[in-house]
């Protein structure tokens, strides 16, 4: 199956083809996809194929076409704050791409029949949250993969909002697919030949939709030849409200990233603010979170106009940090840093709490720290007006490639490893980053 769009010379390439064939078909499935390079789900030796569309199998690893690929993403109508079970992970690329989409609140479940697959989906995981640079720049929910068979889930099992299967479903396996649906969840399988989306509209009412004409190798059913041999059923992760370390670590890297402009985030619905979930009832660990402090506490971005004025890498830094009502605040300048600290925030900080000041009424303070700033800017000035007289052609052009450069870097990595913090504690907000 696939084939339906040109083979691409990279992801990016593979990801236009797929556009342009109207495969997909909303920004936040092509994110997705461009965030996760397919390529990085095959062995070394196979990876030239991995732009095309096309199916691929080594052993027990097959993956899917990316045009299925896009339609399921599509179909799923994923939302951030989601739980979702996927049923066949295989290599967890999928899985990935839509914890890029339901984020730190949501669940992603994979079950998977194969032990070796399950161990080859994890190392691809860890190899994503290690290496790659999207990490940073999306929210994220981990999958939990499960060895077993997703014919003998638990009766006891949770219900989630989005379930795809990705392999064939047999029409007499059709309710048991429907009923892990939560209400208004939504599920995709291949059954009887089409990609269908069905819709879960009440406790005994389902909506059925065609996608796609698909050919799909059929799910392996259940060991069960006789009674005596039952085998287990399989037990699904359970869901578990975060812990406070992982909240804090979620919330200091939002903080970062939105303070540093280094993220795709800061057009998305979190999830947790009410925009996430929408109809189909909550997941508990969603629920949970959405008693933890929202991002409406956070200092919302800063106007673009502020962005945009640059400073020199000869400015003046500061290297101590205070977090205090989800602001980084400098409480002191301390030291001149280089040009790879965080810079463009002191002076925000600064100015915010000057900001924050003013609006309390506190003047001594405010007086004080406008003072810095209109140095600041005094000194910006000349920096420009000396500029204007020194540089040429030459040197404007090595700014600009400087600020590509700068552009390109992984942005919330250095802003972490720039914090004052213990290298234990740098390593877990960078997940253990071994970049
Ligand atoms: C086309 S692959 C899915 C690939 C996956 N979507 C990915 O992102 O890599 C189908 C997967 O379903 C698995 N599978 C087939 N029957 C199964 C079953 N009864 N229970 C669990 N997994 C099953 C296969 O081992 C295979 O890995």
């Amino acid at each position: 199956m696939g084939g339906a769009v040109s083979a691409g010379e990279d992801n990016d390439d593979l990801i236009d083809n797929l556009k342009e064939a109207q495969y997909i078909r909303t920004d936040r499935v092509e994110r997705a996809f461009r965030a996760i390079d397919r390529g990085d789900y095959y062995l070394d030796d196979y990876r030239d194929n991995a732009y095309k569309d096309l199916a691929w199998k080594h052993g027990n690893i097959h993956l899917s076409a990316p045009c299925i690929y896009s339609e399921v993403m599509e179909g799923l109508r994923l939302r951030p704050g989601l739980s979702f079970l996927n049923l066949g992970s295989g290599t967890g690329y999928l899985s990935t791409m839509v914890g890029l989409i339901v984020g730190p609140f949501g669940v992603n479940h994979g079950v998977e029949l194969h032990k070796d697959v399950v161990e080859y989906a994890r190392e691809k995981l860890e190899d994503f949250i290690k290496n790659s640079d999207s990490f940073d720049k999306f929210e994220f929910c981990e999958p939990v993969f499960v060895v077993g068979n997703c014919l003998e889930i638990s009766a006891d099992s949770h219900q989630y909002d989005r379930i795809y299967c990705g392999a064939g479903v047999q029409k007499d396996h059709e309710n048991y697919m429907k009923v892990l649906l939560q209400i208004g969840g939504v599920l995709v399988m291949p059954i009887e030949d089409q990609l269908t989306q069905i819709t879960r509209t009440g406790q005994c009412t389902w909506e059925s939709k065609n996608i796609l004409a698909v050919s799909f190798a059929p799910l392996v059913q259940q060991s069960r030849a006789d009674g005596a041999n039952k085998p287990d059923s399989v037990r699904l992760p359970p869901v578990s409200v975060r812990s406070l370390q992982d909240l804090s670590r979620i919330y200091i890297r939002r903080t970062l990233r939105r303070l540093g402009g280094g993220g795709d985030d800061d057009d998305w619905d979190w999830g947790i603010d009410g925009r996430g979930p929408g109809p189909t009832q909550r997941h508990p660990a969603t629920t949970a979170a959405a008693a933890a402090p929202t991002p409406q506490t956070l200092p919302p971005p800063p106007p673009p106009q502020k962005r945009k004025r640059r400073r020199r890498c000869s400015r003046r830094r500061f290297n101590a940090y205070v977090f205090g009502d989800s602001q980084l605040i400098n409480p002191k300048p301390q030291a001149k840093l280089g040009c790879g600290s965080i810079g463009g925030w002191e002076e925000e900080a600064e100015e915010a709490e000057a900001e924050g000041r003013e609006e309390r009424g506190e003047e001594g303070e405010t007086t004080t720290t406008t003072t810095t700033v209109e140095e600041e800017e005094e000194e910006e000035e000349e920096v420009m007006v000396v500029g204007g007289e020194e540089e040429g052609e030459g040197e404007r052009e090595r700014d600009m490639a400087e600020v590509e450069t700068l552009k390109q870097a992984n942005v919330l990595r250095d802003q972490i490893m720039a914090l004052p913090l213990p290298e234990s504690l740098k390593a877990y907000l960078l997940y253990y980053r071994e970049k």
